[in-house]
Order: structure tokens, then C-alpha cells, then sequence
């Protein structure tokens, strides 16, 4: 794998930049788009590869989608005009395109055959076929996680179901499923997670109710065609807010980013760290965005619980690498989520943390790390994005706070979610 030389020399990130297009809502964006009815214009949708596997997807399905370099247009078919697939569809690294896609697929009349990458293909997918089998998918190889035979299917019952993992991608596969079944379907979070399905279901004409815990979802909702921003991807951002804070002497703008509530939790985190940050020009549409501001600022340990995880679970990686900054002894735990990633995120953080002298004991569900040590590099340190673009990314911010080269292997990972970050970092980057 291509290796990159991380930060020669010293310097501190000074400047303003735009974060790409959220992952998430630029999955569901082609998803409500796809099984829409008429035209939906998609504006700032992320162009990366996680986001190109499901266009490609849904192109496959018989949906014509056009890009141009400001937008997406989609020609909405209804969830019954969707066209049977040639070829085996693929979903390369993107857990979101598959699981979200199994709820639409869930009922379509003809047989596929899904395949995705090796990295995929070791995920768990049980947690969705389990409840969509309930509802009447059949999976005709019998298997839990990739490749998949599924077989046509006409009909589906509206289901009652507690959601046994705090996943926003099931309970995603469930809307997108019971909005196809013959009755109601109730699906209860105990933690509540991601809600840009929900949101984006109101977006495109249609409803969801919510009752403490419970979402409900009605049958037979007409979708219509609309035109949608795509804020900045929280996930992305949250480099900078990291790098802003433990860089010495750095100030870095990031304006129009998504602030969604279920979506932010590590900038309450780091709030609770002793970290502070200025919000501007918020925007309280569909998806409230605004402008966040960070400056160089010290840290306190906090203890991390199960409840805090869903808010902040792509993130943790980087609260990890915060941690290592802070005074005191950081607990995080309930996290077993993050050993089901893209990799075993737990392992991987740890491992490759400690190779800069990071203080970090590992444990089934989580982290202890004690605080602060100086990163340093031993002999040209080799660190290792196992594949994983998040991990690539934080260890590219870690490695702007240790002296001396850092080597990245497996750095192409990160075209996953952000292909213009080393620009994006040279940009604020100043020696
Ligand atoms: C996602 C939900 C989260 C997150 C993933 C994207 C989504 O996964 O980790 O990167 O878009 O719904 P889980 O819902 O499985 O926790």
C-alpha cells in the first residue's frame, strides 16, 4: 500500500475551510431520491467513494442519476420502479449504502445477488436480515453477512421491534421497509441514535411519528421529488476541531457545518473536557447547520458511558487521540460497536497510538488512556490506516503534534470520505 510522509516539520493550522458534503445524509439523499416520485435536485452532495458506491448502486436499479459539478439529479422511479439489476450488486467498503439499501430492496419482486469488499464482507449484517426476516425478506443462501442472495419478495408485514443494537442503520433499513408493509411499523430505540432518515422522510413529503422512544412509521406514503443542501459532514469537521485544539497556536474556521444534535456529541465531549467553541450564522433548516470556530485549548479527562456512544461513534478514534492530550485518565466504555467498523477501531487505535508513546489500555468495550503524553516518533514511526479511513485521518492530525516524519500506510483509504483532506491540511497547514 502507498505510503505518505506526515509532517516534517512543525508549524500550526491557521485559516477557514470547507468541509465536504455529510456522508450520511448524501447516502440517503440518492436513497429518498431513488424511491421518490419526479425529479430531486442534491446540492454540496459529498464526492467520495462510500457516496459514488451507492450512485452506482442505485444507477444499477435502473435510476438515472446526473452529475454535474454543483449538483446531483435524480429522476425518482417509487420503490416500484426500480429495475432489476445485471450484474451482482456491489457495495464496496459502504455499510450505510448496504444496510440502508437491504430495507428497500426488502421487497422488490426479482432476485439479487449483493457482494461488497473483504472488509464489508466481514461485517455483521444479521442485525438487519434478523428483523426485515420478520417482516418477510428471504435470504436464499442463508447467510449473515456478504455475499447475499436475496429472493423476490411481494409483500411485507409491518413489524414491532426493539432495536437490540443503538444502530441508526437498522433502524434506517426498518423506515425505509415499513414504508413498503401492508401495516404500521413500530420501531422502539432505547438509545436514541442518527435521525436524518426521519428527517429527510418529512423532506420529501412523507411522515414518521415519534413517541418518547418509539418511531412509527406508516405504510403506503407518497414520496416526492425536492431539492436538498447537503451541510458539511460533522464527521469530517471534527479533524479540525481536534487539530485546533491540540495543535499549539492554531485558529481554524469551518463554516457551514451540519449541527445536527444526534450527530455532534464530541463537541459537547470536549465541552465537557473543558473545551470551548464559537458557533455562527446556525441555519435551522431541514438539518440545522452553522460556523464553528476552535482555538488551541488545554484539556481535562471526562469518563465516556454507553449513552454518549451513538452521538459521537464515528468519532471516537479522535476523542481517543484528545484524550492522549488531556490531564487525568479518560474512560471511555460501551463502545464494543467500534470492534464492527470498517476495522476492529478499538484495536486499531490503540495499536497504532501507542506506536507515538500514547498511554492506552484497551478493553472489550472501549479505552483507558492516561494523560498527557508527548507523541513522539521512534526511528521514522510507520503507522497503519488498517484500511480505515477515519483511522488514516486521525493518525494524520496525530502526527502533526509528534517531531519529526511520520510514515501513513494504507493512506488511499481516506478517499472513502474525504478525497481532498491532505489539500484541505495543507491549506490551513503553517510553518
Ligand atoms: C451511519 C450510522 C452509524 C455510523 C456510520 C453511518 C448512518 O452506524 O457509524 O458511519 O449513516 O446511519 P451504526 O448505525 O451502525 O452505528
Amino acid at each position: 500500500m502507498p505510503d505518505k510522509i506526515l509532517n516534517t516539520r512543525p508549524g500550526r493550522l491557521i485559516g477557514r475551510v470547507q468541509v465536504p458534503g455529510d456522508k450520511s445524509i448524501s447516502h440517503r439523499a440518492i436513497m429518498f431520491g431513488s424511491i421518490a416520485q419526479g425529479e430531486t435536485v442534491i446540492e454540496n452532495i459529498l464526492q467520495a467513494e462510500d457516496v459514488q458506491t451507492t450512485q452506482s448502486v442505485y444507477q444499477q436499479l435502473g435510476v438515472k442519476i446526473e452529475a454535474t459539478d454543483e449538483h446531483l439529479k435524480i429522476q425518482g422511479r417509487g420503490f416500484s420502479g426500480l429495475q432489476e439489476p445485471v450484474r451482482a450488486l456491489d457495495f464496496g467498503n459502504s455499510g450505510t449504502t448496504l444496510r440502508l439499501s437491504l430495507g428497500i430492496l426488502a421487497a422488490r419482486p426479482f432476485a439479487m445477488h449483493l457482494i461488497g469488499d473483504a472488509s464489508l464482507s466481514q461485517r455483521p449484517m444479521a442485525r438487519v436480515l434478523e428483523p426485515l426476516g420478520q417482516m418477510g425478506l428471504h435470504i436464499s443462501n442463508d447467510a449473515k453477512t456478504l455475499p447475499l442472495n436475496l429472493e423476490p419478495n411481494a409483500q411485507l408485514n409491518g413489524l414491532d421491534y426493539v432495536l437490540p443494537v443503538a444502530s441508526a442503520q437498522v433502524k434506517s433499513a426498518l423506515i425505509f421497509a415499513g414504508l413498503q408493509a401492508q401495516s404500521a411499523t413500530n420501531i422502539v430505540e432505547p438509545i436514541a441514535t442518527r435521525d436524518h432518515t426521519e428527517r429527510m422522510l418529512t423532506a420529501f413529503g412523507g411522515t414518521s411519528l415519534r413517541h418518547d422512544n418509539t418511531l412509527t412509521i406508516q405504510p403506503e406514503q407518497t414520496l416526492h421529488g425536492t431539492t436538498l443542501q447537503v451541510p458539511g459532514d460533522f464527521s469530517s469537521a471534527a479533524f479540525w476541531l481536534v487539530a485546533g485544539l491540540l495543535v499549539p497556536d492554531s485558529h481554524i474556521v469551518l463554516p457551514k457545518v451540519g449541527l445536527n444534535p444526534t450527530r455532534t456529541g464530541l463537541m459537547q465531549l470536549l465541552e465537557k473536557m473543558g473545551a470551548h467553541f464559537e458557533l455562527t450564522d446556525v441555519l435551522h433548516d431541514s438539518e440545522p447547520m452553522g460556523t464553528i470556530s476552535v482555538t488551541t485549548q488545554t484539556l481535562q479527562a471526562i469518563q465516556v458511558t454507553e449513552v454518549d456512544i451513538p452521538a459521537v461513534i464515528d468519532e471516537i478514534p479522535l476523542l481517543v487521540l484528545a484524550a492522549t492530550q488531556a490531564q487525568g485518565v479518560t474512560e471511555i466504555r460501551g463502545a464494543e460497536e467500534l470492534r464492527v467498523k470498517e476495522t476492529d477501531r478499538i484495536q486499531a487505535v490503540t495499536q497504532e497510538l501507542r506506536k507515538l508513546g500514547a498511554d492506552i489500555t484497551e478493553h472489550p468495550d472501549g479505552f483507558t488512556i492516561c494523560g498527557p503524553t508527548p507523541l513522539h516518533v521512534v526511528n521514522k514511526t510507520q503507522v497503519d490506516s488498517h484500511g480505515d479511513h477515519r483511522i488514516g485521518m486521525m493518525l494524520a492530525i496525530a502526527a502533526l503534534m509528534t517531531e519529526g516524519a511520520v510514515n501513513l500506510s494504507g493512506s488511499q483509504a481516506i478517499n472513502i470520505s474525504y478525497p481532498r483532506f491532505f489539500e484541505d491540511l495543507a491549506t490551513l497547514w503553517n510553518e
